[in-house]
């Protein structure tokens, strides 16, 4: 791990390439085609096989003359560039040039792996892709109990800010239209090397329970004291995935997110959100199916209200050229160095 100076300006900060990250939701990768997708500048081809066939990753970049092979097509099980015709594997490798014959260029491949409707690739050092866990548990995809939205968005900020808006609950004035008046606790916060924990409960201290808020809880609250600081959020950092749980007091697991923020361009001031919110299904499953569009409209409002308050943060970076916040919230300083230290510094230039 790299120990960044904390002098360094976080948002110059580089996500760390040695983590398998989701670069497109599986629908979006039909058989028998190739996409064009990218991490953090680099262009990436995918291609999924007829027949099943894996999905594979090369950089989109053909060795020719460097045109975009997502413009090709997938001939079998090899992608052939649109321009001159070289066809590659899913090695790369391309074998012969349709006019000469023989040939020996290759373009570079990426680890990648399919799970959970999420296509990820592994964008560093290939030779650390199979030791590397995929990611902490994601979300409850696969658990019938719970039904999980698939969400996310492109949205003009370094990944930094996504992190620490999740984990500062002390936000909660900005989304007051959406779930009224709302005081979080601090519970304590949690450090581990590549993890930081923050725990809250909250209290409504006004304003009415949205009905999107209920469907989650699967019960109807009010301000009265027995649902005051009952429920227990955890939100927790493991680079460079974060996650969100919300316990109710009898311990049950009502919500569970998880998200990745994938940087887009080379300076990494823009990222692509991948997120997966699952809601526990109640008593009478089919309830939450009925719900779903009023969950996913009250969802969609905080989140909307999310991104467009970090990008007004990352423009304010711009205008100003460079960070000047003064955090004075301890968990989100914590943050701040966790990023820092498992991020990539502006100065080093890795192989
Ligand atoms: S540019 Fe791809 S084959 Fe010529
Ligand atoms: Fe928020």
């Amino acid at each position: 791990m790299l120990h960044a100076s904390p002098q360094i300006d976080l948002r110059t900060i580089r996500s760390h390439p040695d983590y398998w990250y989701p670069v497109a939701w599986s629908h979006e990768l039909r058989a028998g085609k190739v996409i064009g997708t990218r991490y953090a500048g680099i262009p990436v081809a995918l291609a999924r096989p007829q027949n099943g066939g894996r999905v594979f990753a090369l950089e989109d970049r053909c060795a020719h003359r460097q045109v975009p092979l997502s413009q090709g097509i997938l001939q079998g099980d090899a992608v052939r560039c649109c321009y001159h015709g070289w066809a590659y594997d899913r090695f790369g490798r391309c074998h012969n040039i349709p006019y000469l014959g023989k040939c020996h260029h290759h373009v570079r491949v990426f680890p990648c792996r399919e799970q959970n409707g999420m296509i990820f690739i592994f964008p560093g050092d290939a030779s650390k892709a199979d030791a590397t866990p995929l990611s902490p548990e994601l979300a409850q995809t696969a658990n019938p109990a719970y039904k999980t939205r698939f969400f996310g968005s492109t949205i003009r900020c370094h990944y930094s800010f996504m992190h620490e808006n999740l984990m500062d609950m002390n936000h909660q004035c900005m989304h007051f239209k959406q779930v009224g008046q709302m005081k979080p606790r601090f519970l304590g916060q949690k450090r581990e090397p590549g993890v930081v924990e923050a725990r809250y409960s909250f209290a409504r201290i006004g304003g009415k329970q949205p009905l999107g808020e209920a469907i989650i809880f699967g019960e109807r609250r009010d301000t009265s004291e027995r649902f005051q600081n009952r429920d227990i959020m955890t939100i927790r950092t493991e680079y460079p995935y974060q996650t969100l749980r919300i316990q109710t007091g009898d311990n049950c697991l009502v919500m569970d997110l998880w998200i990745a923020y994938v940087p887009q361009s080379a300076d990494e001031l823009t990222n692509r959100t991948f997120g997966l919110l699952s809601i526990k299904r109640p008593k009478i499953p089919f309830l939450l199916d009925l719900a779903w569009p009023i969950l996913i409209a009250f969802t969609n409002r905080i989140f909307a209200e999310d991104c467009e308050i970090v990008e007004l943060e990352q423009k304010a970076w711009r205008d100003l050229g460079g960070d000047h916040n003064v955090e004075i919230f301890p968990v989100i300083n914590t943050l701040r160095d966790l990023l820092r230290e498992c991020g990539i510094p502006p100065d080093h230039h890795y192989a």
